[in-house]
């Protein structure tokens, strides 16, 4: 049954039409044209799809519409400002973080949730925060640096 949802969308307030059990993957990249947020195991498995839900990192593979009302959506899409990457974007290519860049906003997105929460992750927390998210081109050591070089900057610091 098709149902009315409210959301904020990277910072505008969305409202659609949808069968609640239709998940916010398809809604992103289908309907609203935000093709950012990459399809890669559909079951909740690679973290490809991975979007901010009240600035948690969830699954939109596995999200359904009917947990949307109400809620703030964060994609890869809202993390520029002004025409300028986030940091976090600025870092993945400086450091080289990426090869076939399929992962790469389901990882920049999951890191943007792990500075929210540990602005000052050990190397350690870093591998823990990410562990879900799968790169099949094995970037994970430049993935690593570019989350540490983002988080100084963010903190203020001079990046590497
Ligand atoms: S596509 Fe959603 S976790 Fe893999
Ligand atoms: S860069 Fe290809 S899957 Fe990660």
């Amino acid at each position: 049954m098709k149902e009315t949802f409210r959301f904020i969308l990277n910072d505008n307030p969305t409202e659609l039409t949808s069968d609640g059990e239709r998940m916010l993957l398809w809604i992103l990249r289908t309907d609203l044209g935000l093709t950012g947020t990459k399809y890669g195991c559909g079951e909740g498995l690679c973290g490809a799809c991975t979007v901010l839900v009240n600035n948690e990192p969830v699954r939109s593979c596995r999200f359904p519409m009917q947990a949307i009302n109400g809620k703030e959506v964060i994609t890869i899409e809202g993390l520029s400002r002004n025409g300028n990457l986030h940091p976090l974007q600025r870092a993945f290519i400086t450091c080289d973080a990426m090869q076939c860049g399929f992962c790469t906003s389901g990882m920049i997105i999951n890191a943007y949730g792990l500075l929210i929460k540990n602005p000052q992750p050990t190397r350690a927390e870093i591998i823990e925060g990410m562990d879900g998210n799968l790169c099949r081109c094995g970037s994970y050591l430049r993935i690593i640096q570019a989350i540490q070089a983002a988080a100084q900057e963010m903190r203020g610091g001079v990046t590497g």
